[in-house]
């Protein structure tokens, strides 16, 4: 039985982590966070002295990721976040992450190594590249104004000095690159469902998404 894959895209503070880890916890899936693997090449490259527009240095990067390095508190940093859509434009670290994201699909490995039924993966691409296949697409988006407040807060609460200002310029210029870029740019897949978070909280967007995968799990049982 291949897994049962829920793709969650869309554009950065959307709500998608937060929702893609509730899915998981409620039908016992294994989640990954693509993001995470962006942001560690950027992080990475940052690390060493590098520019993360350096093609070489950051391809170099994606095919050398350590698996500890994706539990560094510094992932969820502005200068790694920065660094991982300039990374994420490079084709070769896309091709580097490519298949471990698609081995992770096929495979669904739980906390403890044992295959769950089902997995969700949340990034840009995964409904159009990386699981176009996936038998629940779900766009999320939110107004560029709510992002920001959102992602204020978050690092804030991290302990890192932001202004408002400055957060939703960072986000509206993550958003022109991550949509601009030639390869797999941000978009939603044709058969994706959109969900708007802006006036949702968490539970709202929670209990919707649950709606949607339920529907189709009873879809794909009567068919
Ligand atoms: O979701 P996030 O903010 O942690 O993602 C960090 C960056 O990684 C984002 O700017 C774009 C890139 N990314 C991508 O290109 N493809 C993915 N599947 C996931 C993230």
């Amino acid at each position: 039985m291949k897994p049962f894959v829920i793709a969650l895209d869309g554009p950065a503070a959307a709500g998608k982590g937060t929702l893609a880890k509730r899915l998981a916890a409620h039908f016992g899936f294994a989640h990954l966070d693509t993001g995470a693997l962006y942001r560690a090449v950027g992080l990475a490259v940052l690390k060493a002295g590098g520019d993360p527009t350096d093609a070489a240095a950051a391809t170099k990067a994606a095919q050398n990721l350590a698996p500890a390095t994706l539990r560094d508190p510094a992932l969820r940093s502005a200068a790694a976040g920065d660094a991982s859509s300039k990374v994420a434009a490079i084709p070769g670290v896309r091709q580097a992450l490519f298949d471990f994201q698609r081995r992770f699909a096929a495979t669904a490995p739980g906390p403890d190594g044992r295959p769950c039924s089902g997995v969700v993966l949340d990034g840009r691409d995964i409904g159009t590249v990386i699981c176009p296949d996936a038998p629940v697409k779900i766009f999320v988006t939110a107004t560029p104004e709510a992002r920001a407040q959102r992602r204020l807060k978050e690092l804030q609460e991290r302990g890192e000095t932001a202004i408002y200002a400055r957060v939703l310029e960072d986000i509206r210029a993550r958003d022109a690159r991550d949509a601009a870029r030639a390869d797999a740019p941000m978009k939603a897949a044709d058969d994706a469902v959109h969900l708007d978070t802006s006036d949702l909280d968490i539970d709202q967007v929670f209990e919707r998404a649950k709606e949607i995968v339920e529907r189709t799990i009873v879809d794909q049982r009567r068919s």
